[in-house]
């Protein structure tokens, strides 16, 4: 079920589905929540999920010119509070995780456990702040474009099949071809505001290793092994520091494995969340 709520008086949509624990789900950039919506339909057979349009996407409203992660963080607070709920697991996609990782610096009695998702603690490097004024000259000028070449850049490039593969590989040429289509279409809605207001905020992003070292909850961290966004050799280091930590590595995903790991990423995230909330709470 879609729903509405107010923060800082910009209008805020999200989905709750699904009965019990909670889980949320917070959405990467230029995406919302619509990219969960398979996703979150398997999870809600097992746990209440709620899943958030951050400010600027989906139906959401900008909030201002710079949506900082603190701010994308107190939104989702926001919308759990007006829930009622107090307790619960956050799946962050990539710059879902690092509003993720704001949210855990500001609001850690809240989380139960936190899923990186294809995402990293580390601060963006010099290079890569150049590279973010790069993309927000070209979002103004060229939005569709470059929303074309970063969300096709998002998924793995399939390898041909191997003999007898066909059996077990379940994204192949054609599911990439749907998943594309549809998360292009997704991505389209974003307009140049809310691009151009997030990759500042993604720009001007704290370092949060520091908040995993020192996380009271467990986190899954979900890499994929052909992440064209991030390498995996540069972000697997942030997953040796947290005291309670599991690791899935996707051999044949990139920056989508929701979409192209969707069995094993399920299984994963519904295994983690039993365990975390069968934890006891101190
Ligand atoms: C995302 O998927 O949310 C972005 O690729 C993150 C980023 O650009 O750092």
């Amino acid at each position: 079920m879609i729903h509405y709520t107010t923060f800082r008086k910009a209008k805020i949509r999200y989905s709750d589905e699904g009965k019990g624990r909670a889980l949320v789900l917070v959405h990467g950039f230029p995406l919302n929540l619509q990219v969960w919506k398979e996703f979150s339909a398997e999870l809600a057979k097992h746990f209440r999920v709620i899943a958030i349009d951050l400010p600027g996407f989906g139906e959401s409203e900008n909030i201002g010119y710079v949506h900082s992660m603190e701010l994308m963080a107190q939104c989702v607070k926001e919308v759990m509070d007006n829930l009622g709920l107090r307790r619960y697991i956050l799946v962050g996609h990539s710059m879902g995780g690092y509003a993720g990782l704001a949210f855990g610096e500001l609001f850690p009695d809240n989380l139960r456990g936190f899923v990186m998702f294809h995402s990293s603690s580390y601060k963006d490097s010099d290079e890569k702040k150049i590279d973010r004024e790069r993309s927000i000259e070209t979002i103004k000028k060229k939005r569709k474009s470059y929303l074309k070449i970063f969300t096709g850049n998002m998924f793995a490039t399939p390898t041909p099949l191997l003999e007898g593969e066909g059996r077990v590989r379940s994204f192949g040429v054609k599911e990439l071809k749907e998943c594309l289509k549809k998360v292009q279409e997704i991505a389209n809605t974003a307009s140049a505001r809310a691009l151009v207001a997030a990759t500042e905020g993604m720009k001007n992003r704290k370092d949060r290793e520091i908040i995993l070292r020192f996380a009271q909850y467990p986190v899954l961290f979900i890499f994929g092994k052909k992440d064209k966004i991030f390498k995996l050799e540069n972000v697997l280091p942030q997953a040796e520091t947290p005291a309670d930590k599991e690791v899935l590595i996707l051999e044949n995903a990139g920056h989508m494995g929701f979409y192209e790991a969707k069995e094993e990423t399920l299984n994963a995230i519904i295994k983690f969340a039993n365990r975390c909330f069968r934890m006891k709470v101190e």
